[in-house]
Parts: structure tokens; C-alpha cells; sequence
């Protein structure tokens, strides 16, 4: 197919490549302005013509919108009249379905539309999509477009979309966030935080691999309750907020009636 690019920052970049990988091509790169750098170096790299995003429809056969999320709904209305009858337009949001394109359905009933969320962390525009897992809507062509660059596409309903989302967040964004706590504290005891590594690791592998509630350890597991007092006492004030959710979560895993422990962690 011939794409249209419009948003060429990392995860677009990163999944028309794979696109371009697996057959297909980049013809048209629309961005902020013409002269924003994303654009030129998407431009360059897939020796593709710069469109303003009025007319960077034509001649594509996929539209791939991988603005911000805020402005997907403002792209897909500004990108309409140039549309060719028949493309499919998609978006790489987790959080938005295809009510986002509901206008654009309105003013292009000939246009399919479609979203490819791949749940995978790109942080970088070479960020590689192959073997992430992608919540797709739309037509099958979608789930044939992920599939076809090495993607496990799944779907999931508008209604859920926002549930879906903050799972990814959780699983992505919240694990990074609680590393940086165990850095602190880790940094605070003298300890290296490499030192954490191949536990966090083994953590991790053990609950994808018997489901979290078997692969908890650690004193709420074992009901512990002056071991997690101790914790609480010796580490910061304002590192007790974080400390006392993550255990009241593991607690609630244990699916054990504790009271000492409840009123602990309240
Ligand atoms: N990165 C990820 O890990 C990831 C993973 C899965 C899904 N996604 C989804 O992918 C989409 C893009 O995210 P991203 O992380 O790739 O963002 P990003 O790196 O900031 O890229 C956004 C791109 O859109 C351009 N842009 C901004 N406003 C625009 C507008 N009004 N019209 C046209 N182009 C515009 C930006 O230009 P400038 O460079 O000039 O600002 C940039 O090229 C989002 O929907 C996000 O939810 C991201």
C-alpha cells in the first residue's frame, strides 16, 4: 500500500517502517509544519514527499495518524477532503477507538477507519514493533496490517478502550516510576540499584508465568506485619504514600482477612 504519514514522530516512524519492512511504501510525510525537523528526517528516510496535512491524503491507500492523542480528532477533519475514496485512516492511540472518527466518517462515508495501538514502549523512532502485541478496531485489514509486521493484534471495544489504557500505563509507565523509588532507597542504603535487577526480572517472568497473586512474595505474603511496620519507619516521609498502596495492592492479592496487617497499611 501506499502510506500517508501524518505525525512523524516515534511511534509513527516506528511503525511505517515496519510497514515499508514488510512491502509497503511511504509516499507522503505531513507533520507540525513542513519545515518541523521530524518531518524532514521522516521525509528523508523514507524518500518521501513533504504535504502539508490538507492534501497529504492523496494517493494513499493508508493514512497512519500519529499525532499527540489530543489532536487526532482535528488531523483526521483537516486531512478529509484530500482522502482517496476507499483509504483506510488509522490512528495508533491507545486511548481513543474509532469514536474518534466519527466526524470524519460523517464528512467521508467512503473512507474505512481503523486504530493499531501497539502496546509496546517506542521510545525512539527505531524502536522495533515486531512481536508486540497491538489492540486493533476497524475492518479486518487492520489486524492483517499488524499481523504483517510481526504484531499479535487483538481487539479491543470503544467502551473499554480508556480500562485498556490505563493497564498499559500501569504495566509500562508505573513500573518505571516504582524502579525510581527503589533507586532512591536503594541509592539512601548504599546499595547499587543493579543490584535489584535480576529480582525485579525473576518478578516479573514468575507472574506472566503463574499469575501474580501465586508469584507474591516477600512479608504482606507471608503476613508479616512488623517486618512491613519496620519499612514503614525506617524509609522517608514522602516515599510512605507509594509504599503503603503498593503493599495495601499486594495485600488485596493475598485475598487473606488480616486485620493487623489492614490496619497497618490503612
Ligand atoms: N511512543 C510510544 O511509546 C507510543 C506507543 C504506542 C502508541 N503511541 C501513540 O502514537 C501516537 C504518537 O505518539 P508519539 O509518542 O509517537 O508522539 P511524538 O513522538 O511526539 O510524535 C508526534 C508527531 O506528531 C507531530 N505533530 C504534533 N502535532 C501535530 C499536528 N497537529 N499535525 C501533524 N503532526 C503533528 C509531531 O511533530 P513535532 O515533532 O514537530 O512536534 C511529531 O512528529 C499517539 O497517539 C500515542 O498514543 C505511542
Amino acid at each position: 500500500m501506499d502510506i500517508a504519514l501524518v505525525g512523524p514522530g516515534r511511534a509513527g516512524t516506528a511503525v511505517a517502517r515496519a510497514l515499508v519492512d514488510a512491502g509497503h511504501r511511504v509516499v507522503n510525510v505531513a507533520g507540525r509544519t513542513p519545515d518541523a525537523e521530524s518531518t524532514r528526517i521522516a521525509a528523508a528516510r523514507f524518500e518521501a514527499r513533504v504535504a502539508p496535512v490538507q492534501f497529504a491524503g492523496r494517493g494513499a491507500g493508508l493514512v497512519l495518524i500519529a499525532t499527540p492523542d489530543d489532536a487526532i480528532g482535528a488531523t483526521a477533519g483537516a486531512i478529509a477532503q484530500s482522502l482517496e475514496p476507499d483509504a483506510l485512516v488509522l490512528h495508533l492511540s491507545g486511548v481513543h477507538g474509532l469514536a474518534a472518527f466519527v466526524p470524519l466518517v460523517k464528512a467521508r462515508p467512503d473512507v474505512q477507519v481503523g486504530a493499531l495501538h501497539p502496546l509496546q514502549t517506542l521510545p525512539t523512532p527505531d524502536a522495533p514493533v515486531v512481536g508486540a502485541w497491538a489492540a486493533v478496531a476497524g475492518p479486518p485489514l487492520v489486524a492483517e496490517l499488524a499481523r504483517a509486521v510481526g504484531m499479535h493484534p487483538f481487539a479491543v471495544a470503544d467502551d473499554h478502550r480508556a480500562m485498556y489504557h490505563a493497564a498499559a500505563v500501569i504495566a509500562s509507565n508505573h513500573v518505571v516510576a516504582l524502579l525510581g523509588q527503589v533507586e532512591r532507597l536503594a541509592a539512601a542504603a548504599n546499595v547499587p540499584f543493579a543490584a535489584f535487577e535480576p529480582m525485579t526480572r525473576s518478578a516479573v517472568e514468575h507472574s506472566f508465568e503463574v499469575g501474580p497473586a501465586a508469584a507474591l512474595t516477600g512479608p504482606v505474603a507471608r503476613g508479616d506485619v512488623a517486618t512491613v511496620l519496620g519499612h514503614l519507619d525506617a524509609i522517608p516521609d514522602d516515599e510512605r504514600p507509594a509504599y503503603r498502596a503498593l503493599a495495601a495492592a499486594a495485600y488485596r492479592l493475598t485475598g487473606r482477612n488480616d486485620t493487623s496487617l489492614r490496619e497497618v497499611l490503612a
